[in-house]
């Protein structure tokens, strides 16, 4: 067994605490709440704004700053939502803007602040402005508004460039024109329900900076841009050979690279051009207009960090979704290094490091980490697949979110992931409402398996989400385990954990403190141990197989399990787990 020698560690200083009073958004933990899964009110299987409010005292107990809240505009539904027929209502699924003002409000009561969804790469088909379009035929300035082309060909039947679809499939679709003849293309870097905006057009410019007005005036603190890397495409539209993936595999914590297969697809002219950033500087000034620290957070999967952190330059967004993190594999090394990177690359811009493991469109980290290669990240996992370890997976999930938890900047949680939850892997492919699962010809299963409703009782039908027991997915049965009120009051579960982080996240100000990485504990040289400093805490995750030893004049914090203590007082830290610790007793 390794023994610690703190005598001999050394430190490498890489982020220094900020000082004084700063905007929320730099230290804030923000919930992210999937509105059609995490509680339902009126009893249509399918989660609604009421029954989101009803829930909010919950998150108000787990000690979040913020919710950031998924779609829930006007809209046919064909990419849950993401396809928005009207940016300035509440789909009849999920209430109306009366109900909207409500959540708002009882957030507001509640301390928690709230961030809404914006999509601005695409509207639904069904938005008044594509029918206009289609109806008003090539050249009007209808069709301005999105990408319209001439195929090429003779006959114009081919397609105008070669670009893929995100959920698979070619990424246009040719109309018939009003007349009857085969028509013009659209392009739709996803759903074909989703034609691209031109945002060269200044009337879609007007138009967004209405609709970001119309949402702050109701009171919203803040918005989530979707594709925020994609709405500028390239002079032209050329060609391009390479993946648009934008959630394209896993990697070992290397930022540098090009070859689109690490982590995101941001390399092709579909993404991360450089005029996406006049956009964001014009929506910075919107939001100035307005008080109380409202912000953009992007979403934007682009690499290397240094680009994704012009993103978040002092007059651009606020916070930009770390997916480089997200990617890294559950290696000592790798997560250093990526770390590092990041923090050195919004150091750079004065920006906060906006941290995530989860979200709606990954498999849940519970399961990637109990994948053989652990942190891999499948387009989804079906009943067919190497099925992830759950105990090791969720061993190792809470031991990764006590390591984000304790990094200096901001962190995203993703609804259930407090409980522990894993991915549906064995949904039936019958079930399945993702586009990614037709759309790639049923061979990518997509991302159904982490929006499954959340559980809130162990006994109830449908887990207490919904008053009739209906649920829009169904539940696996592992999901009684998992329920809110199986794990609340109890120590040592998933829940109670996040919990006491949350608060002591707080009590320890860890989010606007300081990184210095610890060198010199045994197991580090093997590279199996990752060790930071942050204030006064010492954070030390143990990736690695063996026990590790920390001293005995180390007083214990939290963990992400429970430890032993040795006879000579010594806290002994079993493999895939988290200790924060405070340096002297
Ligand atoms: C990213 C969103 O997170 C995802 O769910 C959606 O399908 C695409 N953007 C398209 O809007």
């Amino acid at each position: 067994m390794a023994t610690t020698q703190p005598t001999s560690t050394t430190t490498t200083l890489v982020h220094r605490a900020t000082s004084g009073a700063a905007e929320w958004w730099r230290t804030a933990v923000i919930y992210q709440v999937y509105p059609r899964s995490f509680a339902d009110a009126d009893g249509d299987g399918i989660g609604d704004l009421p029954g989101i409010t009803s829930r909010l005292r919950h998150l108000a107990r787990l000690g979040v700053d913020a919710v950031w809240l998924s779609p829930f505009y006007r809209s046919p539904q064909h990419d849950a939502g993401y396809d928005v027929a009207d940016y300035r209502d509440v789909d009849p699924v999920f209430g109306t803007l009366a109900d909207a003002d409500d959540l708002l409000a009882t957030a507001h009561d509640l301390g928690i602040r709230v961030i809404v969804d914006l999509v601005p790469n695409h509207t639904s088909d069904e938005h008044p402005w594509f029918v206009q379009a289609v109806a008003a035929g090539p050249g009007s300035p209808e069709r301005a508004r999105y990408v319209f082309r001439d195929g090429r060909g003779t006959d114009g039947e081919q397609p105008p460039n070669n670009w893929t679809s995100v959920f698979g499939g070619p990424a246009w679709t040719r109309l018939t024109e009003p007349d009857g003849t085969p028509g013009q293309w659209y392009l739709h870097l996803f759903d074909v329900h989703q034609p691209d905006l031109d945002w060269t057009n200044d009337e879609v410019r007007e138009e967004f900076r209405s609709v970001l007005r119309f949402w702050l005036d109701r009171g919203v603190d803040g918005f989530r841009v979707d594709v925020a890397h994609g709405l500028v495409k390239a002079e032209g539209l050329p060609d391009w050979d390479g993946t648009s993936a934008m959630i394209d595999g896993a990697h070992e914590g290397t930022t540098g690279s090009e070859d689109g297969a690490t982590g995101a697809g941001s390399t092709g002219p579909m993404w991360d051009q450089d005029g996406v950033h006049e956009i964001y500087r014009d929506w910075h000034s919107v939001l100035a207009e307005y008080d109380g620290d409202r912000c953009l957070v992007a979403e934007a999967w682009v690499e290397p960090l240094a680009r994704l952190a012009a993103y978040v330059r002092d007059d651009e967004m606020h916070q930009a979704f770390n997916f480089s993190f997200l990617t890294t594999l559950w290696s000592a090394d790798a997560l250093r290094r990526v770390v590092t990177e990041s923090l050195e690359a919004n150091d750079e811009v004065g920006a906060p490091t906006t941290w995530v493991l989860s979200n709606h469109d990954v498999v849940r980290h519970a399961s990637r980490l109990g994948l053989a290669t652990p942190g891999a990240k499948p387009n989804g996992i079906g009943a067919q697949d190497p099925q992830p370890d759950e105990e090791l997976g969720l061993r190792r999930a809470r031991a990764a979110t006590l390591l984000m938890l304790a990094l200096p900047g901001s962190a995203y949680l993703y609804q259930g992931e407090e409980l522990g939850l894993p991915e549906h892997t064995t949904l039936d492919d019958d079930e399945r409402q993702d586009p990614t699962w037709w759309r790639s010809g049923r061979t990518e299963r997509g991302r159904d398996g982490c929006r499954i409703p959340l559980p809130w009782t162990a006994d109830e039908p449908g887990h207490g989400f919904s008053p009739t027991g209906a649920t829009w997915l169904t539940q696996p049965d592992s999901f009684a385990r998992y329920a809110l009120d199986a794990q609340r009051g109890v120590r040592g579960s998933t829940y109670e954990t996040y919990r006491s982080a949350l608060r002591l996240r707080r009590e320890f100000r860890l989010g606007s403190g300081s990184l210095a990485w610890v060198d010199g504990l045994p197991d580090t040289a093997r590279g199996s141990v990752l060790a930071f400093v942050n204030r006064e805490i010492l954070v030390v995750t143990n990736l690695g197989p063996e026990t590790l030893r920390l001293p005995a004049d180390l007083q214990l914090v939290h963990a992400s399990q429970d430890l032993a203590v040795a006879e000579d007082d010594a806290v002994l830290v079993p493999a895939d787990t988290t200790v924060w610790a405070r340096l002297g007793r």
